[in-house]
């Protein structure tokens, strides 16, 4: 009989998680976690409906699992909700990472932690594994401490830092920019994007496999998953609108000073990849092949 390794997915209903749980294969038994319904039921996985930030419940789970793999996506990534919900903001994206950092020590099992781009200021592109953080959002700064408290779990974790992750959710709804935007287009609504905020996108599908491959390797450290193609929001929309046969004239420049109740972003954080394109034999992608895969896959779908 096969033994399969054990891997805890945080955040299952999230839009990266549900690429991870989708496409893990034979090798795994995935347990997901989640405060939600499960998403899918299939053989090889559990799913936990609890709360997820209850560290009794996730030492309850890591007693029952002893997962030899942690992918810990879960967090509160909507940027402008944490500029002004700081307390609960702190408490999942760093308080739930600090919990996880300890039973993944107590546990011994490996933990891949999602972290993000907008952890740069933004002036400094483009940005290498080694490069200095300086988070100008609090969104980015919980992401900075949550980093930290990963980094001293030395060669037992990953922090994977994601650029913009474009794709359509494979499970459940997720926070999919694409998906709205494509929804927006056609209802002939037209969309605003910011014409100055620079980033290397990256699709989803292929974020899934990258987070399953470090999981699975002896990889250790920062991993940059991002796309090789470096451009703005604007012109990633106007290409996301040709692919998906819609009117260019659908994309608005939207300068971001005039955005109410917006929180700063930072300006360019295009990351470097080569470390990625090294070391891992998921291959990163142009935007373009990354759109084509997003559009095979909805064709195909994993499941
Ligand atoms: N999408 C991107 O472009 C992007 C870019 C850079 C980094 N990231 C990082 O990648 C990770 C996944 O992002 P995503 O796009 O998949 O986000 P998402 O779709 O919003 O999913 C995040 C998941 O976290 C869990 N969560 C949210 N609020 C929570 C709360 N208050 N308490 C406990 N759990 C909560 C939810 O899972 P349940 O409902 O299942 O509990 C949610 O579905 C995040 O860590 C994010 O910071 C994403």
């Amino acid at each position: 009989m096969t033994t399969r390794r054990k891997l805890i997915v945080t955040g299952a209903n999230g839009f990266v998680a549900g690429s991870v749980v989708a496409q893990a294969g034979e090798e795994w038994q995935v347990h997901a976690v989640s405060r939600g319904e499960p998403l899918l039921r299939r053989d090889q996985l559990s799913w936990h409906t609890f709360d997820t930030e209850s560290p009794e419940a996730l030492t309850r789970l890591f007693l029952e699992v002893k997962p030899d793999a942690l992918i810990h996506t879960a967090a509160m990534a909507d940027i402008d909700f944490c500029q002004t919900h700081r307390e609960s903001a702190y408490a999942v994206n760093v308080g739930l990472t600090r919990t996880l950092v300890d039973l993944c020590r107590a546990t011994g099992a490996k933990l891949v932690f999602c972290s993000t781009d907008t952890v740069f200021d933004g002036e400094h592109a483009p940005y290498g594994e080694d490069a200095q953080p300086g988070p100008i959002n609090f969104y980015a700064e919980t992401k900075v401490a949550a980093e930290q408290a990963v980094a001293c779990l030395g060669a037992q974790a990953v922090i994977a830092r994601l650029s913009l992750v474009i794709g359509l959710p494979v499970l459940g709804a997720g926070n999919s920019f694409l998906a709205r935007m494509i929804a927006s287009f056609t209802d002939g609504r037209a969309v605003a994007v910011p014409e100055h905020e620079v980033r290397t996108p990256v699709d989803v599908i292929t974020v899934g496999r990258a987070l399953l491959e470090l999981a699975a390797g002896r990889h250790h450290g920062i991993f940059h998953l991002a796309g090789h193609d470096r451009l703005s929001r604007f012109a990633m929309a106007q290409r996301i609108a040709a692919r998906f046969g819609f009117a260019k004239e659908l994309v608005l420049a939207q300068a971001v000073a005039t955005a109410a109740g917006r929180a700063a972003r930072p300006r360019d954080v295009a990351l470097r990849n080569a470390k990625a394109g090294a070391e891992l034999e998921t291959p990163m992608r142009t935007l373009d092949e990354g759109l084509s895969l997003i559009l095979k896959m909805s064709e195909t779908p994993v499941l």
